[in-house]
């Protein structure tokens, strides 16, 4: 089961020095077992809502998160909403009424749980926002992520290195052509605060080559609200891109040679639609795809040289911070953060921990997918994590 893949490898990232504290502080309260030795029983319930299982990085955080919280003495009660706003607020509810002493949740949508957040502030649940933000509540405590804005800068970037204008430093290429360049845009989902940023992120490094015409976007459609798909669905973005292959691209000699895809399960849906028509085929080249999450199916499809990067954001290392949080919070400390500036939900600058994140391509997968331990040699050739 991919569960228990996962289940190991969360443990192996708990051996770092700042968790290893925590646990042998929880281990000396008395969860009897010893220094991360819990039996799970004894430490409390954490809830974990994530929300959904179609995407591997979600399963990924759910079983990672879970293992530590395990591992440190904590029964979890982990739950994923199958991208259903009403089963995510009901799990909560559901959590909340089963005695869950810290709440760790990753949003759907994250102006959706108001009520939730009410009755966990009424019970002194601390809550974890856990990768995206929880909006226009006062009651979410803590927040662990990436660094998201970078998250987009580096989609850009790569886009441009693909497209041969900067090279493998991110500087200017000394033989760079002159383009122009056809690109076309995606960005994430709009109720998923992470979506602007990676957007915004992105159009940063963009923008001055659109502006001096290096790239142009024959669609016309730049802006964040015509670009955005819908609760990140594959076929949602797969749609659009066979929209703007037939608006814009059919009657015509225009090609398109890159693609701003925000993560990599979109990817997949625009490079099928790329495909299926003929791109791919004699000399029409498969565009320059950008993606996110270092997912199996796409580091294949790297190797493979279908899509062009991906943004690794090593969700063990996440998950580590998720349970370093809720271990503080629980042993009645405030979690350490590194920004506490970026992250204003509409009602406070909620205290964040941010993570670096890794631009992937061909050269570097091994290094940082395999070497690290993230995937196997297998699940890359496979395009599957193991069962
Ligand atoms: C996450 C991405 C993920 C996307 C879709 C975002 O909030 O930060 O890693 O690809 O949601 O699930």
């Amino acid at each position: 089961m991919a569960r228990k893949l996962w289940a190991t490898r969360g443990l192996a990232a708990l051996a770092t020095g700042a968790l290893a504290v925590s646990l042998t502080a929880c281990g000396g309260e008395g969860a009897g077992g010893g220094a991360g030795g819990g039996d799970g029983e004894e430490g409390g319930l954490v809830g974990v809502a994530m929300p959904t299982q179609t995407y591997e990085r979600w399963i990924a955080d759910g079983n990672a998160v879970k293992s530590g919280l395990e591992e440190a003495g904590y029964e979890v009660d982990l739950q994923f909403a199958g991208d259903d706003i009403p089963t995510q607020q009901q799990q909560i509810d559901a959590m909340i009424n089963k005695g869950a002493e810290a709440l760790i949740v990753a949003s759907i949508d994250g102006t959706a749980l108001g009520s939730q957040l009410e009755a966990a502030a009424a019970a002194d649940i601390p809550v974890i926002s856990y990768d995206r933000l929880i909006r226009d509540s006062e009651n979410v405590d803590f927040y662990v992520t990436f660094d998201n804005y970078q998250v987009g800068v580096q989609q850009g970037t790569s886009l441009l290195t693909g497209l041969g204008i900067l090279d493998e430093n991110g500087e200017e290429a000394a033989d760079a052509p002159e383009g122009p360049f056809n690109i076309e845009l995606f960005a994430g989902s709009p109720d998923d605060n992470n979506a602007g940023f990676f957007f915004d992120g992105a159009m940063s490094v963009l923008q001055p080559y659109i502006d001096d015409k290096t790239l142009v976007v024959p669609s016309g459609q730049t802006d964040f609200g015509t670009v955005a798909i819908q609760r990140w669905e594959q076929e949602g973005a797969q749609e659009r891109m066979e929209n703007l292959l037939t608006s814009t691209y059919t009657g015509n000699d225009e090609t398109i040679d890159g693609v701003l895809a925000p993560a990599d399960v979109l990817s997949r849906g625009i490079l099928t639609a790329l495909q299926n028509a003929g791109y791919g085929e004699g000399d029409l080249e498969i565009p320059v795809v950008t993606g996110q999450d270092a997912e199996a199916a796409s580091a294949k499809l790297i190797q493979d040289d279908v899509q062009y990067s991906t943004i690794f954001k090593d969700t063990r290392l996440l998950a580590e911070q998720a349970v370093i949080a809720a271990t503080s919070f629980l042993e009645g400390n405030e979690p350490e953060a590194n920004d506490t500036e970026t992250y204003d939900n509409g009602v406070k600058v909620v205290p964040s921990y941010l993570l670096p994140t890794v631009i992937v391509t061909k050269d570097n997968l091994e290094a940082e997918l395999i070497d690290s331990g993230y995937l196997t040699e297998d699940e890359v050739a496979s395009g599957q994590v193991d069962e």
